[in-house]
């Protein structure tokens, strides 16, 4: 099969719900990208002031977009959106982005104030209902489709004091590779993409004021942290043609923090490893 560069995305024409845009962060590149990419971006959040940092972004882009005010967690706002954005132009898909976790629910597990309810609603309830009402849709478009959720690194392993984010977005991972499986006959890719520790407005919430890395470079071999836009690049992968027998999978976008082997001590040596004499010759190259 010969690639056709002219249109490498397959989202021209298309709609793809956003849910969770504003912001300024993720959510927001997102649409950027998939906007660019030809795609009529429908934009929905919970908050109107955070809405509008992302459509005025596309309205000075010159991208086809609706901006609508909509709470994940309500399956009849959800259903609402997905109906709006059928009547622009035929649906592509969707992409959950809307979680999260905030300071004050940073918590030890045995403590009363344990928001668990809360950041699951938020993190995987969200996101069954926005990938519940876009599927119904797709199914009954009978095109196919793709669906992208936004998961984080900590999914993969643990994260203390955070254990309903992580589990909340573990399950959004087991949700996209059954989803993948069931839907797969009828053509509808779902996939997951798994930030590592990304700048965006909203992570700047845990940090002292003016700091922006922390300690995190310690732990990225990339020795950098990520941009929204590093992470809307395999979104736009994902939701693409160019990703068409691509399904079920999990795209780590983290600058290796996943893959770095935990005995590595900050000069990516590992600890066991004292002889000075060694060290001095693994680092000189
Ligand atoms: N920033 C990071 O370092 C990082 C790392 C890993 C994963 N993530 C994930 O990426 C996503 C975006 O992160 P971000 O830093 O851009 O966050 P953000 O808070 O800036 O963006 C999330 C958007 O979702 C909206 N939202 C919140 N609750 C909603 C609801 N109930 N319904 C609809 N919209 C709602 C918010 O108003 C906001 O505009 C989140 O799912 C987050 O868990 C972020």
């Amino acid at each position: 099969m010969t690639l056709d560069v002219s249109d490498m995305w397959g989202l021209a024409g298309k709609s793809i719900v956003v849910m969770g845009a504003g912001g300024g962060g993720i959510g927001s590149a997102i649409c950027r990208h998939l906007g660019n990419a030809g795609a009529t971006i429908v934009a929905a959040d919970i908050d109107a002031d955070k809405l509008a940092i992302c459509t005025d972004d596309l309205e000075a882009n010159g991208i086809s977009h609706i901006g609508l005010l909509a709470d994940g967690r309500d399956k009849d706002a959800v259903a609402d959106v997905v109906e709006r954005a059928c009547s622009l132009a035929p649906l592509r898909g969707s992409v959950q982005v809307a979680g999260g976790m905030w300071p004050p629910q940073w918590a030890p597990f045995v403590s009363e104030d344990a928001a668990f309810d809360d950041v699951m609603a938020l993190n995987f309830g969200s996101t069954v209902n926005t990938v519940r009402a876009v599927g119904r849709k797709l199914v009954e478009q009978g095109n196919g489709g793709s669906i992208v959720n936004i998961a984080t690194v900590s999914a993969l392993n643990a994260m203390p004091y955070g254990s309903a984010y992580a589990a909340a977005k573990a399950a959004v991972l087991s949700l996209t590779r059954s989803l993948a499986v069931e839907w797969g006959s009828r053509q509808i890719r779902l996939n997951a993409v798994a930030p590592g520790s990304i700048a965006t407005p909203k992570s700047a919430s845990t940090r002292k004021p003016g700091d922006t890395d922390g300690n995190d470079l310690e732990v990225i071999p990339m020795r950098r942290r990520g941009t929204s836009d590093d992470i809307a690049s395999a979104v736009l992968f994902m939701m693409s043609d160019l990703a068409n027998y691509v399904t079920g999978q999990v795209l780590c976008v983290d600058g290796g923090t996943s893959i770095r082997p935990a005995v590595n001590d900050r000069d990516e040596l590992p600890v066991f490893v004292h002889n000075e004499e060694l060290r001095a010759r693994l680092a000189d190259w």
